[in-house]
């Protein structure tokens, strides 16, 4: 019996007797299971696809400038020249030609990788779960940026990790608050695994982590016996073509680094890789291969063709060119119409603004107000593990076209003077209790 099923509470069995006849399987799932909630960001990709929303919400890559043409010839070639190898298993640590190809990737942000160390996955969200997976117990502690990427955060929460946010500012994570959190941790008794960190065009929060903080962040972690997670999916996509020295480089034996072909090629294919020191690397292959086997080898072959015959990196330079248009019509528009007191973030690549509202709004509770007003976006609390955020939102400008992303902006300011209003008339417990149309979960919209 499960030990939550001993309660001698009324209330709570009479809870879990209509829990059980919804689920029979009820009592029967892993402890884990508790920390894998639905995550906000993906309930509100149902609402935000309706075409008369505008949605600032989701974080789909713009794929419109892929060569569709090309790249469909190339499916076909792959099938009639190579079909028989490209639909068969593969090794767990991924098709050799497209690791070395990977290095070659990594090489344009300055790291010297053998395809030896390389594990290509199924995205770098897998990339996540393993280096989770092979390194953290339950109870133990990962260090994340606050706020962070929801999918880490789902991620560390399903093999029960717990997640200790260190702040930032606009130069990224801060080595202080870093310093600090892991000497409180240590102080509590508690085992810190590793910092997980984007330190380039960061998701949500759109700031890159001055280089001059690199070192230090290192030397932190190093002096504490603390791995460095790098997550690195947009360093190509800085707007002037500038890259930033990679974590990696600098500490290679403490730095487990993360790629993916997600931002920079095509998010459906599911490629990406980690790079690992050889040890990890060992473990990492065990433990890709008990959760997948191997990466799809169609998908890596086709990656690899693409790299060998595409224009690659020019197919990245439209890509920057793409969001840095988006990026400026978002920032132009947040300077035209949003209310005094908010601020927000001012990326240089990538595709997120982190805004901040005045005292007084709760962007969560906000939200299906914006809905009814057509505009989306992800409220701040849903990249915190700790319920931080409430005042923030994330705006991604990645998708929509620039005068749609004017639009959603001038919605969405609408939005929030409204809310203002309210606050600064009724004060909060007024805007507690106004209700509007609750946005859809996943399962009904
Ligand atoms: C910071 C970060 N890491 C990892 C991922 C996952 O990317 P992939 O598609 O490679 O799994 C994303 C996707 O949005 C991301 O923003």
């Amino acid at each position: 019996m499960n030990p939550s099923d001993s309660s001698n509470d009324p209330t709570e069995i009479s809870t879990q007797q209509h829990r059980h006849s919804l689920d029979p399987h009820v009592g029967r799932y892993a402890a884990r299971t508790k920390g894998m909630t639905a995550s906000e960001v993906r309930a509100l990709f149902a609402v935000a696809s309706r075409p008369e929303v505008v949605s600032l919400a989701g974080g789909m890559p713009n794929l419109a400038a892929l060569p569709i043409d090309s790249l469909s010839e190339q499916v076909a070639s792959l099938v009639s020249n190579d079909g028989l190898v490209a639909l068969q298993y593969g090794s767990a640590q991924g098709v050799p030609e497209l690791r070395e190809q990977i290095c070659d990737v990594m090489a344009l942000e300055g790291i010297q990788a053998h395809p030896d160390d390389v594990v290509v996955t199924v995205g770098s969200q897998m990339g996540l779960d393993m280096v989770t997976r092979v390194f953290c117990d339950p109870g133990d502690v990962v260090l994340a940026e606050g706020p962070s990427y929801v999918g880490a955060l789902s991620s560390f929460s399903a093999y029960q990790a717990n997640v200790v946010h260190v702040a930032m500012d606009d130069d990224g994570l801060q080595p202080a608050a870093l310093r600090e959190a892991i000497e409180t941790a240590h102080r509590h008794g508690q085992r810190v695994k590793f910092l997980y960190t984007i330190p380039n065009f960061h998701n949500p929060a759109g700031v890159t982590l001055a280089v001059s903080r690199r070192a230090e962040v290192l030397e932190i972690c190093a002096e504490h016996g603390i791995m460095v997670l790098e997550d690195n999916p947009y360093g190509l996509l800085g707007f002037n073509g500038q890259t930033y020295p990679s974590l990696r480089t600098q500490d290679p034996n403490n730095v487990v680094y993360l790629g993916s072909f997600s931002k920079t090629f095509a998010s459906g294919l599911r490629v990406g890789w980690v790079l690992a020191p050889h040890a990890v690397r060992e473990k990492l292959v065990l433990a890709a291969e008990s959760a997948t086997l191997c990466p799809p080898t169609f998908n890596q072959m086709l990656v690899s063709r693409y790299l060998a015959t595409h224009d690659w990196q020019g197919q990245i330079k439209k890509f920057r060119e793409n969001y840095r248009e988006r990026r400026d019509a978002m920032l132009s528009a947040l300077e035209q119409y949003m209310p005094a007191g908010c601020s927000w973030t001012k990326p240089d690549g990538g595709f997120y603004v982190w805004l901040t509202a005045p005292e007084g709004v709760d962007t969560k509770a906000m939200l299906p107000r914006a809905v009814t007003a057509r505009v989306a976006y992800a409220s701040g609390t849903g990249f915190y593990a700790d319920q931080l955020g409430s005042r923030q939102m994330r705006l991604s400008y990645c998708y929509p076209t620039p005068e749609r992303i004017q639009e959603g902006v001038r919605r969405l300011s609408g939005v929030l003077t409204d809310e203002l209003e309210l606050y600064n008339t009724f004060g909060p417990a007024a805007q507690r209790t106004i209700s509007g149309p609750q946005a859809p979960s996943p399962d009904t919209a």
